[in-house]
């Protein structure tokens, strides 16, 4: 299940969900702030040339044209929260909290 696929997950009042920060423009890895990239909750921007998508991983300004892929959660007994790298499922896809 584990994955060196770097990616960021996000838990609200509407669920839990991770995206991929591998820029689907030339791949850079978008949470390495020595690129320059920003992952924050409203938006997720490249910081190689510039690609800006949502929070969902939804592409909102190019060069890129592809959405980043979004993952599986899983919540493990205990409570850990697991991302499935392997996994990918429909962008806007929510592990509901309870
Ligand atoms: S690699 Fe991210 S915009 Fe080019």
């Amino acid at each position: 299940m584990a994955s060196p696929s770097p990616s960021a997950g996000t838990t609200t009042a509407c669920g839990r969900w991770a995206v991929g920060v591998t820029c689907t423009h030339l791949g850079c890895n978008i949470a390495n702030p020595s690129l320059g990239g920003d992952v924050s909750f409203s938006r997720i921007a490249c910081g190689c040339h510039g690609s800006q998508y949502g929070r969902d991983g939804d592409v909102r300004e190019g060069p890129s044209v592809r959405d980043l892929p979004n993952y599986a959660v899983l919540v493990q007994q205990d409570g850990v929260v697991l991302i499935d790298a392997q996994e990918q499922v429909p962008i806007g896809t929510r592990l509901a909290t309870t």
